[in-house]
């Protein structure tokens, strides 16, 4: 079996492990303003109700390093979104839709009814990829973002996907 057999293979979506958290740490700060360590994920990831995935692809060496995260929470029927990354060089390759159509289908299991996220009003890759899979505009939060980095007034846009 050759290196590339390992490469042409779509990459599978499951649970963080601790050991995770560090590569997470760093798609986060490449992602995001704010970024959060290693000890703030690992909190999170231990409360109840997270369900925190990675995607990851295979490797020769053993190693399955995470190319993206997405961290849901529920309460009751309920869940949301608390955030979604992928690295930045694996982006536009659909692992993004891969990792929210494996949240959306856990919680499917957990027989949640609805899933919310915010979402800046003017993060336009993220918007396509929520509208996509069928989320829809519900409200929206003025400065939500406070002050933010790149441009727009920190509007948040609150989307919601009804699951039954
Ligand atoms: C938002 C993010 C998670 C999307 O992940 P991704 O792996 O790049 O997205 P995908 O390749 O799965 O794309 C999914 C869909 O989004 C849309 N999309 C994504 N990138 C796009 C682009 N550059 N142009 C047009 N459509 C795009 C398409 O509808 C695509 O579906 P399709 O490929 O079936 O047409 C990623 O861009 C990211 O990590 N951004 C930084 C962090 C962030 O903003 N997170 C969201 C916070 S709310």
């Amino acid at each position: 079996m050759s290196f590339w057999w390992f490469w042409t293979q779509p990459p599978v979506v499951e649970e963080a492990l601790d050991e995770d958290l560090p590569k997470i740490a760093d798609i986060h700060a490449a992602s995001f303003a704010h970024a959060w360590n290693v000890g703030e994920l690992a909190r999170m990831k231990a409360q109840q109700g997270t369900l925190f995935l990675v995607a990851r692809r295979s490797s020769p060496y053993g190693s399955r390093t995470p190319l993206g995260f997405l961290i849901l929470r529920i309460a009751a029927d309920e869940a949301e979104v608390i955030t979604i990354a992928v690295a930045p060089r694996q982006r536009g390759r659909g692992i993004g839709k891969k990792l929210m159509e494996a949240g959306l289908f856990r919680l499917y299991g957990e027989r949640c009814s609805h899933l919310f996220l915010e979402v800046d009003a003017t993060n336009e890759t993220a918007l396509l990829l929520y509208r996509d899979l069928g989320f829809r505009e519900v409200g929206q939060r003025k400065g939500y973002y406070g002050k933010p980095d790149g441009g727009g007034d920190g509007t948040a846009l609150v989307m919601r996907i009804d699951l039954r």
